[in-house]
């Protein structure tokens, strides 16, 4: 396990029932890890549809978790897998998910209008003492607390994809966020197994401030033909240890989620070179080529 230098005081805020807005790909793994670690969750998405398919999801992956965790043990494994999904409920009304909710964490669509309607929302039905978190990756947290009068009770807890697999956490702090709430929330991230970091309320956090701009300059470097995509991934793997190439990278995030956070930033910085426009990049994206998710980005994939 990594340590982070984190200290905390005793304050004690319980946080044992957890709602999560949003089961796509990252609310659907918060909402599982939270269950499997004790939580008592409420996963909420708009349709009846969506969360059929969250719910299928969720199953099949605890099914891999039990397996890596139990293995041969079946009695034990059936029921974790049996506790962790009694411990789930899916509601498509946000107004009658958080009634007893210690913890909201809105993991919905990036896109900051939407988020603004849930959290003004939430805001008018959660109790006094329900702390909201944030999971997005290129707003500010400031943007999104504002639409709500708790800003001693808002923080960023972003966590990484995918979430039953991925450490880290990193849990984000405004000037505004209170210590019990930060505190809480830290508590959070490290029951559900992860280890956590402490961000300022600064674009791109720790994670994505340092793995973006690195990312665009390897797109960078094939667009002027230095190297193949293929060689700097290699060199990046054997010659820095990564586990994948920066190239390859890309198209698992999906060159669509790395250009929306290359334009943000070039919006707020014009002029900081290490945010300019990559052509290369705006071609694939404008031909649907979004990487893994679509069949293809800079390499080739199967469909499944
Ligand atoms: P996704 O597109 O897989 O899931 C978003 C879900 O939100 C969908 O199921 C959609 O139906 C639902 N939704 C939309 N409007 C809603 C509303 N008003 N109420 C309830 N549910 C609503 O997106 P993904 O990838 O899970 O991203 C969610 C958030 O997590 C974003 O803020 C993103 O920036 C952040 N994030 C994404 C990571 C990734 O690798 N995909 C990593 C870390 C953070």
């Amino acid at each position: 396990h990594f340590s982070t230098g984190i200290k905390l005081s005793n304050k004690n805020v319980i946080i044992k029932n957890v709602t999560v807005i949003g089961g796509g790909i990252m609310g659907g793994g918060i909402a599982q890890v939270a269950a499997q670690t004790g939580h008592n969750v409420t996963l909420v998405d708009v349709s009846e549809d969506v969360l059929k398919n969250s719910k299928s999801k969720i199953e099949t992956s605890l099914a891999r978790v039990v397996k890596k965790l139990f293995g041969d043990n079946k009695e034990k494994g059936e029921l974790f897998q049996k506790e962790t999904m009694g411990r789930l409920n899916y509601r498509t009304s946000l107004v009658d998910s958080v009634n007893e909710a210690d913890l909201v964490v809105e993991a919905v669509v990036e896109n900051i209008d939407i988020k603004h309607k849930v959290f003004t929302q939430l805001d008018s039905v959660a109790p006094e003492h329900t702390i909201f978190a944030s999971n997005t990756s290129s707003f500010l947290i400031k943007d999104m607390a504002k639409v709500t009068k708790r800003l001693d009770r808002f923080g960023g807890l972003h966590f990484f994809n995918p979430v039953t697999v991925m450490k880290l956490v990193e849990v984000i702090k405004m000037p505004e966020t209170s210590q019990e709430t930060h505190e809480a929330l830290i508590k959070f991230g490290t029951t559900m197994g992860k280890t956590a970091v402490e961000a300022k309320d600064k674009d791109g956090f720790i994670v994505n401030r340092l793995l973006i701009p690195y990312l665009m300059d390897s797109v960078r470097m094939l667009e002027r033909g230095d190297a193949t995509a293929r060689d700097i991934d290699t060199a990046m793997k054997l010659g820095s240890g990564h586990p994948m190439g920066p190239i390859e990278l890309v198209d698992y995030i999906g060159l669509d989620t790395c250009k929306f956070a290359l334009d943000g930033w070039h919006q707020k910085e014009p002029n900081n070179p290490t945010y300019r426009p990559i052509a290369m990049l705006d071609k694939l994206v404008s031909e649907g080529k979004l990487g893994v998710k679509t069949g293809a980005g800079f390499y080739e994939y199967k469909k499944k």
